[in-house]
């Protein structure tokens, strides 16, 4: 069983990747949130950051990409090789109408005649393709349409989020459709949505046996070790944990200090990092509170300090 961290647009980036990867550990594999390619043609820096350079980004890395054209397609084939991955995803999930209105996204979805146009013209099969997805738009039913298509077409898995786009992230996430699907398809496809403890874990298990792949979002960034509890690795101490984290948020603060310009633009970075991260604490709420709080870096680093003197939330 593949334990994958979803791709978080803002929270999961190449500086929190590392940072995790070498502090924690525990994921199998990290998918970029999505990259995009502007009307100008190029992918602009904080994308490239992402991906580039492949040296220091590859380990365990499939990047990720928004596609409503063959064009965009071709490229991203194009220029994810170039740089030396063997592997990428297609996002037909994300369900702001800034993305599904331009069909992109699960705008994608209601349309499988465009999906297999644009397979079916771009597709080369230089590099391995999963799609990660929703039910539908506005229809959980509109994958039934998809799913046979990016079979036919040598996708190497599927993904699959079981809420529609209009849900945003609200209601609960539907097993009855996503019980429809694994029995048809099986293994081929992957889990994702609302794993936020073992328990959640054991029970998509005990319902689709045979999954191979389950995939993690926010429940990973509010509990760094979920991962450590679902492979039953055993958990480091409190001492350890509290060392872990902080050597974890000193990481990501030093990583963005080196390339960002002034305190508020680290800020504007370490403060959603919290918005998470202050769920390891009992009292997470007056921690986020105080960090949201804070102007500059110096009233920041006195929050910090306040955060880690409460006690770790531990189970
Ligand atoms: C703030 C935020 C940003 C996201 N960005 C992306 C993204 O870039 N690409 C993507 O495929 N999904 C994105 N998602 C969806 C997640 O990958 C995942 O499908 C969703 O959070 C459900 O999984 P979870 O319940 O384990 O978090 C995002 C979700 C949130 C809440």
């Amino acid at each position: 069983m593949k334990i994958s961290l979803a791709p978080l647009q803002g929270y999961t980036d190449w500086v929190f990747r590392q940072a995790y990867q070498k502090n924690i550990g525990g994921i199998d594999e990290f998918y970029t949130p999505f990259l995009v390619l502007q009307n100008d043609g190029i992918v602009k820096t904080a994308h490239k950051r992402e991906v580039e350079p492949y040296k220091d980004r590859c380990t365990d890395l499939i990047p990720q990409f928004l596609c409503g054209s063959s064009e965009e397609l071709s490229f991203f084939e194009t220029y994810f090789a170039e740089l030396g991955y063997n592997k990428m995803n297609w996002n037909m999930g994300c369900p702001y109408p800034m993305v599904t209105k331009k069909g992109k996204g699960s705008g994608l979805l209601p349309n499988p005649d465009k999906v297999e146009e644009i397979l079916k013209s771009t597709f080369h099969n230089k590099l391995e393709l999963s799609v990660k997805l929703r039910l539908g738009l506005g229809d959980d039913s509109e994958v039934d349409s998809i799913l046979p298509i990016l079979k036919g077409y040598n996708i190497s898995e599927v993904i699959l989020h079981p809420r529609i786009g209009k849900q945003l992230y609200k209601g609960k996430v539907n097993l009855n459709r996503f019980n429809d699907l694994y029995e048809k398809y099986g293994s081929y496809l992957g889990y994702n949505g609302d794993v936020c403890c073992k328990e959640d874990f054991d029970k998509i298990k005990s319902l689709f046996p045979d999954l191979q792949h389950v995939m993690i979002g926010r429940g990973l960034l509010k509990d760094y070790w979920l991962p450590h509890k679902i492979k039953g690795i055993d958990l480091p101490d409190s001492d350890k944990r509290r060392n872990q984290l902080k050597n974890m948020h000193n990481d990501i603060f030093k990583l963005y200090s080196s390339y960002l310009q002034g305190d508020s633009q680290i800020m504007q970075k370490m403060k959603p990092f919290w918005e998470y991260f202050s769920s390891h604490f009992e009292n997470d709420k007056k921690v986020f509170k105080a960090i949201k709080k804070s102007a500059g870096i110096k009233k920041y680093e006195q929050a910090v300090e306040f955060a880690f003197s409460q006690q770790l939330k531990l189970d």
